[in-house]
């Protein structure tokens, strides 16, 4: 069947709204956003599918991360300032446990669009649709706000563009200068309790990598640029409407594949990743590198099917298969998983995304995602992985830069009870940005142990 930039509107679809009051409102407004200048450009998303294609076979590891949903309510260059810092600290602290190249994807300047769980919401006896994403209708407990408005569309549009605007001024403009980011790893460290002193080497550890480097000359020059770093974005193609409107054909290369510039990456969801509908149709036809969320339904036959459809010449870094399963569903599930994709040799990132299955529900009526579950699920993901041959080679999270209080635990606790002091989010709860660091230093222990078990192995020790 032919693909076109379009020809997903001939299939079946979950989780796009139908009830716009006015099509031809929301067809106009995609007219629009299609004349637009594009967010990101081919070379640059060829560029993340390069270092993908190396994360594929281990050399290097992916940071996946930011919002559940974007809001327009806060929209703030000290917010997003304060994301991408956090961000930069993770990084900075896998680079060094790993040894290797960290490729950094935020989940930010385009995630606003949800898929929920429930159509509609009910309070106090009324019930209205669900809020579905800022970019198609107001969290506000009205019927009038939760109407789906395209206009909000183009708004979702221009705060992606102000905000990667900000994000590549931060990522080239001296802000990821290296030893600003271990300095503030180092303050990080020091509030940590029993694990302080774990953490504070590691920084120290770092400290003197960068002298070394100093010493030698290196700080800064022929392309070890300590100062810059390449950052990608990436969301989940749900609103394929505006996906489609963000679709161009390159004319630069001349290659005539179409890319689809809302972002770097795009990724599809557990719930919208079905053979014969217009997701998988629609990110099939475009040469961006494709994540594919994997939950506890997937079959493993089903994902070889989807695999043959989203990527039949086997392209390394195309595709990023996100694991998603719950600290409890993931020894049943992803082994099987695993075994087929490797047996069948396709070439695939491994990810691993331990938010989306650890979310429960406290008695006050808080989701929340307790610490210990979303470390328990990316340790055993890791091991799981390793045992059967591949390599885990990333991690996805919804994480702030800011104080919130919306996971449980993490070093310095957030307790059930302090959930409503500081609880922003407008969808999933999402760590805070101590407890993202603090994630970070923890995958860094497991990676530079891994690292240390095979050094003394080849020592002969
Ligand atoms: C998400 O990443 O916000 C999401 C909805 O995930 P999943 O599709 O894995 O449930
Ligand atoms: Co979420």
């Amino acid at each position: 069947m032919t693909w076109t930039p379009s020809s997903w509107r001939g299939f079946p679809a979950c989780h796009i709204p139908d009830d716009y009051p006015d099509s031809a409102a929301l067809g106009a407004v995609e007219s629009r956003l299609a004349k637009k200048p594009p967010l990101v450009v081919a070379s640059e998303i060829e560029k993340l599918k390069t270092e993908l294609a190396r994360v594929c076979v281990g050399e290097a590891f992916l940071l996946q991360g930011g919002d559940c949903a974007e809001s327009f309510a806060e929209f703030e260059a000290d917010r997003i300032t304060r994301y991408f810092r956090a961000f930069l600290q993770m990084a900075v602290v896998l680079t060094f446990a790993g040894g290797k190249h960290v490729v950094k994807l935020g989940r930010v300047a385009g995630q606003f669009a949800k898929p929920r769980s429930e159509p509609t919401e009910v309070k106090d006896g009324i019930s209205l649709p669900s809020y579905r994403g800022d970019n198609i209708n107001g969290a506000a407990f009205t019927p009038q706000s939760r109407i789906p408005d395209p206009e909000r569309l183009i708004e979702a549009y221009h705060q992606s563009t102000a905000s990667l605007n900000l994000l590549r001024a931060l990522a080239t403009g001296g802000y990821a200068n290296l030893e600003n980011v271990n300095r503030w790893n180092l303050a990080f460290a020091r509030k940590q309790g029993k694990a302080s002193v774990e953490y504070v080497k590691l920084c120290h550890r770092i400290e003197e990598s960068l002298e070394f480097m100093n010493g030698l000359g290196l700080n800064g020059s022929v392309g070890i640029g300590t100062d810059a770093v390449d950052f990608f974005t990436s969301h989940e193609a749900l609103l394929l409407g505006y996906e489609e409107a963000m679709t161009r054909q390159d004319q630069l290369f001349g290659s005539g594949a179409y890319y689809d510039t809302s972002a770097h990456m795009v990724w599809i969801g557990d719930r919208t990743r079905q053979l014969d509908h217009a997701h998988v149709e629609f990110c099939r036809g475009i040469a961006n590198p494709i994540g594919v969320k994997c939950g506890p339904s997937l079959d493993p036959e089903e994902l070889l099917a989807l695999l043959e459809l989203l990527n039949p010449k086997n392209e390394a870094g195309r595709i990023v298969l996100i694991a998603r399963y719950g600290a409890d569903k993931i020894a049943a599930g992803l082994p099987k998983l695993v075994r087929k994709v490797i047996e069948a040799g396709r070439s695939v990132v491994w990810s691993s995304d331990p938010m989306h299955g650890n979310t429960l529900k406290t008695a006050s009526g808080y989701k929340t995602r307790p610490f210990e579950r979303v470390v328990s699920e990316v340790s055993d993901f890791m091991d799981i992985v390793r045992a059967e041959g591949g390599y885990p080679g990333g991690v996805h999270l919804e994480m702030t830069g800011d104080d919130v209080t919306e996971c449980t635990g993490g070093a310095t606790p957030v307790t059930e009870e302090a959930l409503a002091s500081r609880y922003r989010t407008h969808c999933d709860p999402r760590l805070n940005a101590d407890q993202a660091i603090e994630m970070a230093f923890i995958i860094a222990h497991s990676l530079r142990v891994g690292r240390q078990q095979r050094r003394m192995a080849a020592a002969g020790l």
